[in-house]
């Protein structure tokens, strides 16, 4: 058998999944036969999660369901805070993030045994939503703890988009930033076979458990070359400072060949094709927020860069300005990712848990030829 070798697996089809499709010819996204732009303008992102691990859009009684076994573990339970405090107050927040599901999965995986870790579909279902539930608190009460402020409890009246705002700012957020909040949640919710949703599935195919899988996803996401990349953008804005100084930056910043954070894509060619809808929000957002310069300093990067490298922005170049004007500190943009993109994680693991066969590609090796150990002299 020829040993072909696809660094970085580029290109190649690891398997099927029936939760979304990615087209870069069409540059489009569906999820669940969907496109992505239909469900952020007509859903709120608990109908998505529902779409997303069910295959349909929500009945009522869907929604009621979610609700009723959701909503209940929306406020940050003590365990987890502790957890959180134990931390350095400089943890990176994705360590943070790690750690609290990792104290969950340990609760809920208690007294369980290696083979029973799989748990049921139904169990891993009623996990899937606890997790989606809980991820708010967990990152809003990172924000507010790097601030010394204590944390805010959540409240079951508000849809998903306003109870993160709520317990992040402590004021009932503007129906502008909310709507913007609840699309980029939509659109950061699933992206097939993405690094961190692949570790997610390898996990899964050993039969471990479904916190274990999302714990090892949070790590793969954490990386800047993945979802660490909404960070490194708000931090490229803080260094440019104004539209005007977006050429001589970029001179430099191409002179010492550096990758520019929120720019191409490894399937996406010609654009990513969840960009528009991300930049229509953001758009919204600067004219709420009256921040022209904001936009100035995104277009002007923008233009620059796909002239010089031809390179096109992906959904972290309008997800981190949108997210600094939304108020979030840009170390919580990460998991604000997390939060999203829990629900694809947890789809997959349903699909490969559904489905599975164990998660083991070959390699090639390139070593030194087989040798032996010379005899050793009588000691
Ligand atoms: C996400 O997979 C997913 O679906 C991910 C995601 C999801 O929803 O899950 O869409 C979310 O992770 C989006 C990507 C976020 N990452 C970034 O914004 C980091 C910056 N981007 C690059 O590092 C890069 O574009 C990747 C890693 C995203 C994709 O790179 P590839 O496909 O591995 O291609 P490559 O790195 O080999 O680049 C090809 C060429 C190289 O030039 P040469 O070395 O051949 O001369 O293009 C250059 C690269 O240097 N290039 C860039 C660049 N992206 C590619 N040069 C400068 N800045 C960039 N951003």
């Amino acid at each position: 058998m020829t040993e072909e070798i696809r660094r970085g697996l580029a290109g190649v089809v690891a398997d099927s999944t029936a939760i979304s499709r990615v087209n870069p010819e069409t540059n489009s996204l569906l999820y669940r036969g969907y496109p992505v732009q239909e469900l952020a303008d007509t859903q709120l992102f608990e109908a998505v999660a529902l779409l997303l691990w069910n295959g349909e859009l929500p009945t009522d009684d869907d929604l009621e369901w979610l609700r009723a076994n959701g909503r209940p573990h929306r406020m940050l339970r003590d365990d987890v805070r502790a957890a959180i405090d134990a931390l350095p107050l400089g943890s990176h927040p994705m360590d943070e993030v790690r750690t609290a599901v990792s104290v969950i999965g340990a609760r809920e995986g208690e007294g369980e045994s290696l083979l029973e870790s799989g748990a049921s579909r139904e169990e891993n279902v009623a996990r899937s939503l606890r997790l989606f539930a809980a991820l708010p608190a967990i990152v809003a009460y990172g924000q507010r703890r790097r601030h010394g402020l204590d944390p805010i409890p959540s409240r079951e009246d508000l849809t998903y988009a306003q109870n993160f705002l709520w317990m992040t700012h402590g004021d009932l957020p503007d129906p502008v930033v909310v709507d913007a909040f609840n699309r980029s949640m939509i659109l950061y919710a699933e992206h097939s076979f993405n690094a961190s949703t692949f570790t997610a599935r390898v996990i899964t195919s050993t039969l471990s458990d479904l916190h274990s899988a999302v714990v090892g996803a949070i790590g793969a996401l954490k990386g800047p070359l993945h979802g660490g990349a909404n960070e490194m953008v708000m931090h490229t804005f803080d260094e440019i400072g104004t539209a005007g100084n977006v050429r001589p930056w970029l001179d430099t910043a191409l002179a010492e060949r550096r990758k520019i954070m929120g720019f191409g894509h490894r399937v996406y060619k010609h654009g990513d094709s969840r960009v528009p809808t991300m930049r229509a929000a953001l758009g919204a957002l600067v004219e709420h927020y009256d921040r022209p310069d904001v936009l100035a300093l995104y277009e002007a990067l923008e233009r620059e860069f796909v002239e010089r490298k031809g390179i096109y922005p992906n959904l972290d170049f309008p997800s981190g300005p949108a997210y600094h004007l939304m108020g979030f500190d840009t170390p919580t943009f990460t998991p604000l990712f997390v939060a999203a993109r829990v629900t694809g994680w947890t789809a997959h693991i349903l699909e490969q848990q559904a489905d599975n066969s164990l998660i083991r590609p070959l390699a090639a090796y390139n070593g030194v030829p087989e040798r032996h150990v010379q005899a050793a002299e009588p000691v």
